[in-house]
């Protein structure tokens, strides 16, 4: 009778093995206003009790990887209306057409389904482990706003901490955000929460250009040119 109920629960955590760099921290729930994390002994059996099952399963020794979930699939980019644009590519610049899809992954949890990272799923065009973010390069704007044109492209970017505002990379001719991701686990759309330099988290919308085939974040879907729309992002299969 034990049998099964650890296999569901192997089975629920079976994609956990690689889900190691994501952990709940009582630092980052705290944070978060959040209470901190159960005791590490939580839901073991109190002495003189005879454990259920599910108590016996969770005291298992097995390594504890606290509910992290693994989405990993495509990037597939729908405009507002529904209809698909394309997926997003394993090639530089990271444009909806004209290659192979990107192969990515998201790691969330329970308590945590925002400032997540994506990660293009190696092998890919990318360096491995690259992330998937926000980078002001070619332009000086690090802000955006709903009352400004501003924009920063969606590229691969090194990773930057939860909640950070953007990082300037070595070169000094950009800053990034990584973290800026929250999964809704039903629907697996992807939205953007960037953080501006001065802490400021400006609604963050994501666009596709027609002309370049890649996509931007802005502040503003209005100010922009009718050469580019306001899409949505899912993980898809
Ligand atoms: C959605 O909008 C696009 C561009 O305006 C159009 O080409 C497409 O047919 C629309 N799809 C639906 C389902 O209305
Ligand atoms: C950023 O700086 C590096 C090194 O100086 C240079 O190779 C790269 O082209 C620059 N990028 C932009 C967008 O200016
Ligand atoms: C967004 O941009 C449009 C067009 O530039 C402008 O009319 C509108 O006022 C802006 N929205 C806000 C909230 O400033
Ligand atoms: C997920 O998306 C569905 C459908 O749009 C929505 O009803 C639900 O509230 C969303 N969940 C969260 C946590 O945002
Ligand atoms: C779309 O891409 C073209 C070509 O790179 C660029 O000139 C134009 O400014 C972009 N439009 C927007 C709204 O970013």
């Amino acid at each position: 009778m034990l049998f099964p109920l650890y296999s569901v629960l192997l089975f629920c955590l079976l994609n956990l093995a690689s889900a190691s760099p994501v952990k709940d921290s009582n630092a980052y729930r705290l944070a978060r206003g959040l209470p901190p994390l159960p005791p590490r002994d939580f839901g073991r059996n109190k002495p003189g009790q005879q454990p259920t099952p599910v108590l016996r399963a969770r005291a298992n020794p097995s390594p504890s990887p606290s509910g992290v979930a693994q989405y990993s699939g495509r990037l597939q980019v729908r405009l507002e209306n529904g209809s698909t644009v394309g997926y997003v590519q394993d090639k530089l610049g990271l444009p909806v057409s004209h290659g192979s899809d990107l192969q990515i992954s998201v790691f969330a949890s329970l308590t945590r389904k925002e400032d997540l990272n994506i990660i293009a799923a190696a092998p890919t065009a990318f360096p491995s482990r690259s992330h998937l973010g926000a980078s002001s390069e070619n332009s000086k704007d690090t802000t955006i706003s709903a009352d400004t044109s501003s924009s920063l492209l969606f590229t691969i970017v090194p990773k930057t901490p939860a909640m950070s505002r953007p990082i300037v990379l070595p070169t000094g001719n950009a800053s990034v955000e990584s973290a800026i991701w929250a999964i809704n686990s039903t629907t697996k759309e992807l939205t953007a929460q960037y953080v501006n330099p001065d802490g400021s988290l400006p609604k963050t919308f994501i666009m596709f250009n027609y002309t370049d085939d890649k996509l931007f974040f802005v502040g503003n879907t209005t100010s922009q040119s009718s050469s580019s729309a306001p899409v949505k992002l899912f993980i898809v299969t």
